[in-house]
């Protein structure tokens, strides 16, 4: 079976094409670099020993995109390629309306006219919106998402439903993914980007690694165990194996599918910061400053679903994470200064 998988040099792209490879899977990347280094194809091979074509392209460009539809047997594709910083989306909505919405389209077009059936889309917790309890369930109302990035991810939804329900043919898992975190064992793959990070798990790996002061700890006001926000960490590579059930699942010919990845298990910030300490073995030091805007207090999956129908089960707790994180944050650092 043939899988293409857009964005698959990126953070959870990159760990899912080496869980497709394990599994035997032919693979084709198509990535544009946008926010993923080129060096990932090679570390993705040195770790699988195995070989794929990678396309250097964006989504978007239609031209280049059905090249690649009419040289290859595709017979699934799993999108991850598209914006996802939330805070930026909020300054440049149209960038990412166009972006998100339009490298989709051109995809769904192309499998249209290609007769592909297959699609696992990259979707994300963001689609409840303010929740109104936790955990989350699949069945919880889709709402109004607080940014234009989680927006995108609430109409693609929309997009892929509306497509299933006249197309009969089409195979659809919607991915709603919780909080992903930590790094391949091997140190070769995990997530560095660019700039100061927005999410807590890359800002904690480098000031555990010295290159910035302390962690700013966004409120400890709210209705949480010790008062900071609660989220459902899972590990990168848990969540990469759940892409592959997914897709094993579709080959069952369901219609649309919606799964939770999570581990259903909340954790505060000032617990996953003693969980990296434990991991790296140093203190992080860390400073309470004001909540963050758009910010809500608990987020956790009810994975039941996943766990009923894919046989998902997390392999990782948060503490194998913030190892895993951490080790590849070390390596990185040293590969960066040679
Ligand atoms: N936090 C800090 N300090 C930081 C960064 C984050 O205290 O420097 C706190 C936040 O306030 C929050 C928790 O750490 O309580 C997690 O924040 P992240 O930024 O790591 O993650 P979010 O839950 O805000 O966002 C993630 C994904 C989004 C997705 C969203 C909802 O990054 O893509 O979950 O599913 F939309």
């Amino acid at each position: 079976m043939k899988v293409l998988v857009t964005g698959g040099l990126g953070f959870i792209g990159s760990h899912t094409v080496v869980a497709l490879l394990e599994s035997n899977y032919d693979v084709v990347v198509v990535d544009n670099l946008y926010n993923s280094k080129i060096v990932v194809k090679d570390r993705i091979k040195e770790i699988t020993n195995k070989e794929f074509k990678t396309v250097i392209c964006d989504v978007q460009d239609e031209t280049k995109m059905e090249e690649i539809f009419k040289e290859e047997k595709i017979d699934a594709i799993i999108h991850f390629a598209g914006y996802k910083a939330v805070g930026e989306s909020v300054s440049k909505p149209l960038e990412y309306y166009d972006n998100n919405l339009n490298s989709t389209i051109t995809l769904l077009k192309l499998m249209k006219k290609y007769n592909v059936n297959n699609f696992v889309f990259s979707s994300s917790a963001t689609v409840y919106g303010e929740p109104t309890r936790v955990p989350m369930f699949e069945s919880d109302p889709v709402v109004e998402a607080t940014s234009p990035y989680g927006e995108t991810k609430v109409m693609i939804e929309r997009i892929l439903k509306d497509i299933a329900k006249v197309n009969k043919d089409f195979n659809v898992a919607l991915l709603r993914y919780f909080n992903p975190i930590g790094a391949h064992k091997s140190g070769l793959l995990g997530e560095d980007p660019n700039g100061i990070p927005n999410n807590l798990l890359p800002y904690i790996a480098k000031v555990a690694t010295g290159q910035l002061k302390e962690v700013n700890v966004f409120g400890n006001d709210y209705d949480t165990v010790d008062g900071t926000g609660v989220r459902d960490y899972i590990h990168v590579v848990d969540l990469a194996k759940g892409h592959v059930l997914a897709l094993k699942k579709l080959e069952s010919k369901p219609g649309l599918v919606i799964y939770n990845l999570g581990t259903g298990k909340g954790t505060s910030v000032l617990e996953m910061i003693a969980a990296y300490e434990k991991a790296c073995g140093h203190k992080i030091p860390y400073v309470i400053k004001p909540r963050r805007p758009g910010d809500i207090a608990s987020s956790y999956a009810n994975c039941d679903k996943a766990k009923n129908e894919l046989g998902f089960v997390c392999d990782y707790s948060v503490i194998d994470a913030c190892r895993d994180g951490y080790h590849f944050q070390v390596e990185e650092n040293k590969r960066n200064q040679k």
